[in-house]
């Protein structure tokens, strides 16, 4: 991150917080949404940062490109406060990368890393008031780039919104999961966009999603879409599993997200001597692994959900029970308390990740 920036970020703050319409501490996720927002447009081959202004609805074509041919995507990320009242967000130049790779992919325009982080530094800044300091609380930044254009005829637009808002939260999931592997719908496809966070990808999970979440389970396990043998991710979360007492997950392909999360675990956990193997997971090996009691524990992993146990995993209509109680010695657990302390800034950071925001 630069010190001096060259952007010229104008600030419009509202004169009427809605801080005081909400408990922070419970807040159901993603319902709320910070006082301000952040604004820059692209056209003419360029971007123009119109700004930060108060949160509010836009007036826009019903024909405008996002809607009908689907270039749009977005970024997940959060800020963090400590009972100091210090301000952090953890690894964001991933996020700026991240998004770029995307917006490469969907023909859109890259957004410079710089304006991405100055962006995002100055609208949390601004909102700080609105970061849970609770223990599993945190400000979630929903950064986006979508087309504009008013035209309908199949062709990348010439003009997009890169727009960032936040929102209060606190845990995305409450319990351990029980996830169902599925292999008739597909997420993401060889040569496709899923290692890309294209809003249609989230679109076409919802359908299969819906299906497991009516025979009881949280989430599904997506397989690849060539020989449907293969684990790859769970709902928006990396999957790792612990086998033999070393972490696998999947390698990363271009069907699988490139999660921060999933970066950060293995770093640790090599950092921490514990193995860690990215190659491709069968669904037999994971099945026999818990029937033989050598898969100890299974947990998905991401900026939203962080990190979430697996007890159950359900499989062509029979359910295979994870034994760990995910306590004290999980592995799980364990990483789950260190990433929490150290996005806090309550430890020290020996990866240079944490990054603390200043006035
Ligand atoms: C499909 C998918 N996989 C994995 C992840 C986890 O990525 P990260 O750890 O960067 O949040 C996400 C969330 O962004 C996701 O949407």
């Amino acid at each position: 991150m630069s010190a001096v920036s060259p952007y010229a970020i104008p600030i419009e703050l509202t004169n009427k917080s809605r801080l005081g319409e909400i408990d922070l501490n419970h807040v159901p996720f993603g319902k709320f949404f910070g006082d301000h927002m952040f604004v820059a447009e692209y056209k003419d081959g360029a971007w123009h940062v119109k700004g930060i202004s108060p949160f509010k609805n836009v007036s826009m074509s019903y024909s405008i490109s996002a809607i009908h041919y689907g270039q749009s995507i977005f970024e997940g990320m959060k800020a963090y406060k400590n009972s100091k009242g210090e301000v952090f967000l953890f690894r964001p130049e991933m996020n700026a990368r991240r998004m770029n790779i995307g917006a490469k992919r969907m023909a859109m325009p890259e957004v410079p890393e710089e304006l991405f982080i100055e962006a995002l530094k100055t609208l949390v800044w601004i909102d700080r008031e609105w970061i849970p300091a609770s223990e599993d609380g945190s400000l979630y930044i929903r950064p986006f780039l979508f087309a504009t254009d008013e035209a309908i005829g199949v062709r990348p637009s010439s003009t997009y919104q890169f727009v960032i808002f936040t929102s209060p939260v606190g845990k995305y999931y409450n319990e351990p999961l029980n996830v169902l592997i599925e292999t008739n719908y597909f997420r993401a496809v060889k040569g496709g966009v899923g290692y890309v966070k294209a809003s249609g990808n989230y679109g076409r999970s919802l359908y299969p999603t819906c299906l497991a979440q009516e025979k009881g389970y949280h989430q599904v396990i997506w397989t690849d879409s060539e020989t449907h043998q293969y684990v790859e991710e769970s709902g928006t979360m990396n999957l790792m599993f612990v086998l033999d007492g070393k972490i696998i997950t999947p390698a990363i392909s271009d069907t699988i997200l490139s999660g921060i999360t999933r970066d950060s675990i293995i770093t640790i956990a090599r950092s921490w001597n514990i193995p860690v193997e990215e190659r491709k997971i069968s669904i037999t090996e994971v099945l026999e692994g818990i029937e033989k009691g050598t898969l100890t524990e299974a947990f998905g992993c991401g900026t939203a959900a962080t990190i979430a146990p697996i007890k159950r995993i359900g499989y062509q209509n029979k359910d295979y029970h994870i034994s760990s109680d995910y306590g004290e010695n999980s592995i799980a657990l364990k990483l789950d308390r260190y990433l929490k302390q150290l996005r806090k800034g309550l430890i020290p950071d020996p990866f240079g990740w944490v990054h603390k925001i200043n006035p």
